[in-house]
C-alpha cells in the first residue's frame, strides 16, 4: 500500500503541489513556515478527511479560496492496479470523498488509507488523557477485527442513551434493566476485542522499542474500565446511585485506558523527553507492524520533525528501523543533514525541498 502521484490544491500555503512520492522513504526538508507540516496535513486529509492540526476547515483552506483538494493514486491491496482517490473540503462545510470514480464515506476512506501520525501531539499517548490512549487502542481494534466498528457504534449509542436517562434523574426500573443489559452486552464484546488487540500488540511493541531505545524496560497493559473479575452488571448496580447523582456512567469501556510503565513507574513521570518520543513512536510503529502482520498491508507514516528531541544516535536507529519496515513514510525535518544521507541501496528514498509553499524533488 502506498500513495503515488500526490496532488494538493489550496491547502494552507500550498497553492498547487504535484509530486511523485517514493513507495518507501520520503523526506521533506525546508525552513520554518515553508509548508512541510502542511504536506503531512494534506496526506492526513486524504486518509481521514480531516486535519491533525485544526478542527476548523477554514484554517486549512488557503486564504481567499473556497475549497482545498488532495488527490493521489493508491493501491490499497497492492495488486498493481492503482486507483484515484480524492478528498475535497469546502469552506461552506461540504465534503466530497471519491475513490475509483465513486463517492465513498469516511469509514471506507479510513480503511483504504491506514495512516499513522508521529508528531508533537503523539506525546499525548503518555501525557494526555485516557481518551488519546482509547483512540489508539480503537485504531488498532478497528483494523484488526471487522466487527469492531459496529460494536463501537452500538456501544456509543447505548452509553449515550443511558447517560441521557441518568441526567433526567427518574428512571423506570424496567427501562433501566433493558438499557443495562444492552450496555453489558456491547461492553463485554468491545472489551474482548480491545484486550485481544493489546495482547497481540505487546510483543511487537517490545521488539521495536528494544531497537529504538536500550536500558529502559517499558511495559504496556490494558485497563478495561472496570474490574473484570466481577460482572459488569454488578458494578452498574452498585454505582447506580452515584451515576444518577453525576449524570453519567462510572464503569465500562468508556473508562478504558492503556497503562504504560517504565522501570515499574508511570512512564509519563519517569522518562525524559527523548525517551518519551521513542516510546510513543514505538507504540505507533508497533501498530503498523501488527497491521501488516494481520492484513499484509502497509501503513503510511507521517512523521513530523523526526530529529527533534533526539540525539544523532537515536535519530539514526529510528531511521534504520523505518528503512527496514514495510511502510511508506513521509518524514519532515528542517535540515536534511540531521537525517542519514544514505538509507541503504535497497531503500527507495526521495528527498523533497519545501520552499514557500512549493515542493520540488531534490534527488
Ligand atoms: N489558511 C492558510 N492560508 C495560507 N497560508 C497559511 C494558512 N494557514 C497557514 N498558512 C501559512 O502556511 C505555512 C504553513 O507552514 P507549515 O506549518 O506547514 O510549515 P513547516 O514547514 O512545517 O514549518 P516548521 O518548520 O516551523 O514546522 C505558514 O507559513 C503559515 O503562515
Ligand atoms: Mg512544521
Amino acid at each position: 500500500m502506498s500513495i503515488s502521484r500526490l496532488e494538493i490544491q489550496h491547502l494552507r500555503n500550498l497553492s498547487q503541489v504535484k509530486i511523485e512520492p517514493s513507495a518507501q522513504v520520503n523526506i521533506l526538508s525546508g525552513l520554518n513556515g515553508s509548508g512541510k507540516t502542511s504536506v503531512l496535513e494534506a496526506l492526513h486529509l486524504l486518509g481521514l478527511g480531516r486535519s491533525f492540526r485544526t478542527q476548523h476547515i477554514r484554517h486549512l483552506i488557503q486564504h481567499q479560496q473556497s475549497h482545498c483538494l488532495v488527490a493521489a493514486e493508491i493501491d490499497p491491496l497492492g495488486q498493481g492496479r492503482p486507483q484515484r482517490l480524492g478528498v475535497q473540503r469546502q469552506l461552506d462545510g461540504d465534503s466530497l470523498y471519491r475513490y475509483a470514480g465513486n463517492n465513498i464515506d469516511l469509514s471506507t476512506l479510513a480503511e483504504l488509507v491506514p495512516l499513522q501520525v508521529i508528531n508533537a501531539d503523539t506525546f499525548e499517548l503518555l501525557e494526555g488523557s485516557p481518551q488519546a490512549r482509547r483512540q489508539y487502542i480503537d485504531w488498532g481494534s478497528f483494523h484488526a477485527e471487522r466487527s469492531f466498528i459496529q460494536l463501537w457504534r452500538g456501544f456509543r449509542r447505548v452509553l449515550k442513551q443511558r447517560n441521557t436517562l441518568l441526567k433526567c434523574g427518574k428512571i423506570d426500573y424496567r427501562l433501566r434493566a433493558v438499557w443495562d443489559r444492552e450496555f453489558v452486552r456491547y461492553a463485554e464484546q468491545l472489551t474482548d476485542q480491545r484486550a485481544r488487540y493489546i495482547e497481540l500488540l505487546k510483543p511487537a511493541f517490545e521488539a521495536i522499542l528494544a531497537r529504538l531505545l536500550s536500558g529502559v524496560s517499558v511495559e504496556i497493559g490494558f485497563r478495561p474500565g472496570w474490574d473484570r473479575k466481577r460482572p459488569l452488571d454488578q458494578h452498574l448496580a452498585e454505582s447506580f446511585e452515584r451515576d444518577l447523582r453525576q449524570g453519567f456512567t462510572s464503569y465500562g469501556p468508556q473508562r478504558a485506558d492503556l497503562r504504560v510503565k517504565a522501570d515499574g513507574y508511570n512512564a509519563a513521570e519517569r522518562l525524559s523527553r527523548g525517551q518519551k518520543k521513542l516510546v510513543v513512536s514505538a507504540l505507533k510503529l508497533a501498530q503498523g507492524s501488527l497491521f501488516h502482520q494481520l492484513s499484509q498491508r502497509a501503513c503510511i507514516y507521517l512523521i513530523d520533525d523526526l530529529p527533534s528531541e533526539l540525539d544523532s544516535h537515536h535519530s539514526q536507529t529510528f531511521c534504520e528501523y523505518l528503512a527496514g519496515a514495510n511502510n511508506q513514510c513521509f518524514i519532515t525535518c528542517v535540515d536534511r543533514r540531521s537525517l542519514p544521507q544514505s538509507w541503504g541501496a535497497a531503500v527507495d528514498t526521495a528527498h523533497f525541498v519545501v520552499e514557500d509553499g512549493s515542493v520540488r524533488r531534490a534527488d
